[in-house]
């Protein structure tokens, strides 16, 4: 049952190794200013800041440039960055880099004109903006937020130990994307593997809930077996352009609001692992991965008290991503071993397993538990010592 729904994209995407060219085509449709966000410096060492500039150069724009933003982009680089945007009237925001770099890029064009904090609108209190807001394209250098194609944007105040993330609508999304696998080839493995659990962990936030037959399920399982097959390629050939680039397709579609029509979601796992961020500035996709087996164990639990209610999109999960033979097997059998295959893949492509290597102590449980969001899913609402309890078992 797919209810009700209004489907539209406005990102416009340029794929493939040869993509950059189409920047210059875009930066016609956008005034003489252009601010060009961009990180701690990767882009300078893989030569990606020096093609974007000579293209900006070229087209005769004036180019602010905002460096230094931070992996977790803080709420004070979204004050200073909002105060230049609007100094310098400028016309487009240009985010060169990772999901980091793309997100604080959509808080910037938003906060520019805003007449309140806006870390108190957009992020604590979810208000949508009623100022002007500047256009944000971008040329994506990391793969796994899905931020090139939607309109979140997470932000982090270490001061209130939170971080919070904001999906702004269209006005928000990017202009135009652009995609160029090879421009991912420099990440370093530990990041590379963060943003394969970061895509996985989109899907799976998504397909792990409501219980009907549903389209976007199959296209999930889709994305999911893609995903899995090229991880486990990239892992050992990282410049393999073809799983790279099927890679990076499938992290955009895991999270450009496609999955999400019909489907109500459950981003328990996000909430958890964005709690971890605040508390340790870990990466995003570790704080997944770290929290994703005891957080679906605990949900299967839940559901094996509950008179099996729920297993159904678990079994599936199990036969359909991770082939499991069913024979002879009870459906919590088949369920657990679709979690545990998952366990495997993780173990296999190297990421964090335990959210002691971030950092996590026993002592910081009931702190992390504080920070983190809860809401009523369609498994269950975590009360705040069910999310001890998943942490704790996370260590
Ligand atoms: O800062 P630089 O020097 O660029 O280095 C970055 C950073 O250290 C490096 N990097 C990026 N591209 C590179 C590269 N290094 C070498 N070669 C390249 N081509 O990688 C590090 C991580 O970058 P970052 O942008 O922080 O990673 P990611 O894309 O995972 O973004 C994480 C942020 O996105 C948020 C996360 O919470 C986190 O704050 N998310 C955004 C979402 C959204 N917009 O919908 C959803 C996600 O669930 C997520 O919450
Ligand atoms: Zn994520």
């Amino acid at each position: 049952m797919l209810g009700n729904f209004k489907y539209s994209n406005p990102t416009k995407l340029y794929f493939g190794n040869d993509s950059l060219k189409f920047l210059s085509e875009e930066l016609k449709n956008y005034g003489p200013v252009v601010m060009m966000t961009y990180g701690g410096g990767s882009i300078k060492k893989n030569g990606i800041y020096d093609a974007v500039i000579n293209i900006l150069n070229q087209a005769g724009k004036t180019v602010i440039e905002d460096a230094g933003v931070m992996p977790n982009p803080t709420v004070e680089k979204l004050y200073e960055g909002a105060a230049l945007a609007k100094k310098h009237n400028v016309d487009l925001i240009l985010a060169v880099g990772g999901g980091s770099t793309i997100d604080y890029s959509k808080g910037v064009a938003a906060s520019a004109y805003c007449e309140q904090d806006p870390w108190a609108k957009y992020y604590v209190q979810q208000q949508d903006p009623d100022c002007k807001i500047i256009p944000v394209g971008s040329v994506l250098t990391m793969v796994g937020t899905g931020s090139e194609m939607n309109g979140g944007s997470v932000i982090t105040n270490h001061k209130e130990n939170l971080k919070i993330g904001k999906v702004f609508d269209d006005r928000l999304m990017p202009k135009f994307s652009i995609l160029n696998p090879e421009f991912t080839f420099s990440l370093p493995q530990y990041q590379m593997i963060a943003g394969f659990f970061d895509t996985m962990s989109h899907i799976m936030e998504q397909y792990f809930s409501n219980f009907d037959d549903n389209t976007t399920d199959y296209i999930a399982e889709g994305l999911m077996r893609s995903l899995v097959h090229s991880s486990l390629i990239a892992v050992k050939d990282p410049h393999n352009y073809e799983a790279r680039s099927n890679i990076m397709w499938t992290a955009t579609w895991a999270l450009n609001t496609l999955l999400k029509k019909g489907k109500n979601g459950d981003w328990m796992v996000h909430m958890i692992g964005q709690a971890i961020g605040a508390h340790t500035d870990a990466t995003h996709g570790m704080t997944l991965s770290a929290v994703s087996v005891p957080y679906y164990k605990y949900i299967l639990e839940g559901i094996c008290a509950n008179q099996n209610k729920g297993i159904e999109k678990f079994k599936r999960f199990a036969v359909n991503v991770w082939n499991i033979p069913t024979e002879n097997k009870t459906d919590v059998q088949i369920a657990t071993q679709g979690i545990d295959a998952l366990a495997q893949w993780m173990k296999e492509i190297g990421v964090v397993m335990h959210s002691s290597e971030l950092g996590l102590k026993e002592d910081m449980l009931q702190a992390v538990a504080n920070s983190t969001i809860t809401y009523p899913t369609d498994y269950r609402t975590l009360s705040h010592d069910d999310v001890v309890e998943i942490l704790r078992r996370s260590l």
